[in-house]
This record gives C-alpha cells, structure tokens and sequence, in this order.
C-alpha cells in the first residue's frame, strides 16, 4: 500500500498547502500554472476531507449553547511563515462579519452544517461629491476616510459536499460568513498568515445603504457595486479558542 493512504488527510492537506503557498513570494503567482496545478491539487484533497478526519462532531441536536460564550471559536492546528491552518465553529445563527485578508490567498472548506458567503473585492476609491447625502443614515464628517468602493462578486451556500471557497490577494478578498439552519464549522488556510506587523491586519466593514443614484451603483453578470465603511471589530462578534482534537500536523 503506497504510504500515503496511511497518512492523516489533514496531514496531506498541510504538506499539499506548504508545497503551494510557499511560491507565493511573487505578486505574479496567481497566473503562475505551477502554482494553479497545485492549489488545484490541494483543491482536491479540501473537498475530500470530513469532520470526522478531525475529530470533530456537530454539536448535539437540542444543546443550547450559553450566551457566555463566545458566537465564534477557533482551533489552532498548525502555523508556518507560509501558511496558517484552522478550525473555525459558528453557532447557530452566528456570523463572521465581513473582513478582509490583505495580500493573503485564503481557502475554506465546510466540515458540518451550512454557511452563506459573500464575497467582495475593493475597488479603487473614487472621489465621492456626494457622500455626504448619499447614504442612510448619512455619513459623519471623519467617517469619509473609511469609504471602500467595491464589487460584491458572488453569494453562495456551502456544505460538506462543496468544494473549497477560494479567495486570492485581488478577487473575493473580503468575505462575511453566516451560518445558516444551525451549527457549521469550516477548515481555513490563509497564506500568508495575518501578521499586523508586515501589513497584514484583519480589518472590518459594514455595507452602506445608497439613497439615491449620486453614488454610481451598478449591477451586470449578478456583480453589484456596492460602498463598504471600514469599521471596528463590531462589538456583538469575537472569537474564542478551543483545543483541536484531530491527528498531529507537522510541517
Ligand atoms: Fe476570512
């Protein structure tokens, strides 16, 4: 039997995403085929994997998580310079408000349950003459500085049986993530990790409603130009840590 059938999956995903990400030192990697045939490779074995591959069950039916904890959590399996991997678990109901991954590719593959994402790209600013009416509620004088004009891309639902979402540095890289029908859990890998140190912060948005057609809002192929305003961590999300129960990952 060819050894790697004995090695844990989530352990072949690890090695599958080093071997990917780690090309990732040029701007140009998106077009590379190397790298494509790779991730399209580590695309194959996300969709295979189950939580059962992690040890992880969805919460019994009728437990009632406490409004003490936290709405969402996180288990930690493995972190390198290359690439980050994790376990994020949603309550029912709960949300990942929409963030961004600056420069970082991103793939997520749900293990139980069912999640709604939304995926936006930022846009250039223009300059905006109307911002200051062109809202509801209307914006306040030093909120101008956090506008982001951007593109929501596409809204899918998400299971087991799907293949990873996929995000890269310039397409779906902001995303708000709802669970939906209950409890969901979801495997990332973000390449390179968050490290606020070298520009890589988590920042937060709320999507504006226009109130009138000042602000150019256009809609064509299901895309939607739509206003973002960067805001803080909203005060109703955080996100708590729990051991992770599956097999060893070394990279
Ligand atoms: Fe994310």
């Amino acid at each position: 039997m060819p050894r790697n059938n004995k090695t844990p999956l989530i352990q072949r995903i690890a090695r599958q995403a080093n071997e990917t990400f780690k090309i990732c030192s040029s701007s140009a990697i998106g077009d590379s085929k190397v790298f494509l045939d790779r991730q399209a490779e580590l695309s194959t074995l996300l969709t295979q994997i189950r939580a059962a591959d992690l040890k992880i069950a969805p919460p019994k039916k009728g437990s009632k998580p406490s409004d003490q904890t936290p709405p969402v959590t996180y288990m930690h399996i493995c972190e390198t310079d290359t690439f980050s991997m994790g376990v994020f678990l949603l309550k029912g109901d709960a949300s990942i408000p929409l963030h961004d991954h600056p420069g970082m590719h991103g793939m997520l593959k749900v293990l139980y349950g069912k999640v709604r994402i939304r995926c936006f790209d930022k846009l250039d600013n223009p300059p905006c003459a109307e911002c200051e009416t062109a809202f509801d509620p209307p914006l306040l004088p030093f909120q101008k500085d956090a506008l982001r004009r951007s593109l929501l891309r596409s809204t899918g639902e998400y299971s087991e049986e799907s293949g990873p979402c996929i995000l890269t540095p310039l397409k779906d890289n902001l995303h708000q993530i709802d669970a939906i029908e209950g409890p969901a859990a979801f495997l990332d890998i973000l390449a390179p990790p968050y490290d606020p140190d070298d520009g890589r912060d988590c920042h937060y948005y709320k999507v504006l409603q226009t109130v009138s057609k000042t602000v150019e809002k256009s809609e064509a192929n299901g895309e939607e130009e739509m206003w973002l305003l960067e805001i803080p961590q909203p005060e109703d999300f955080w996100c708590g840590g729990e051991p992770y129960p599956g097999p060893e990952v070394s990279v």
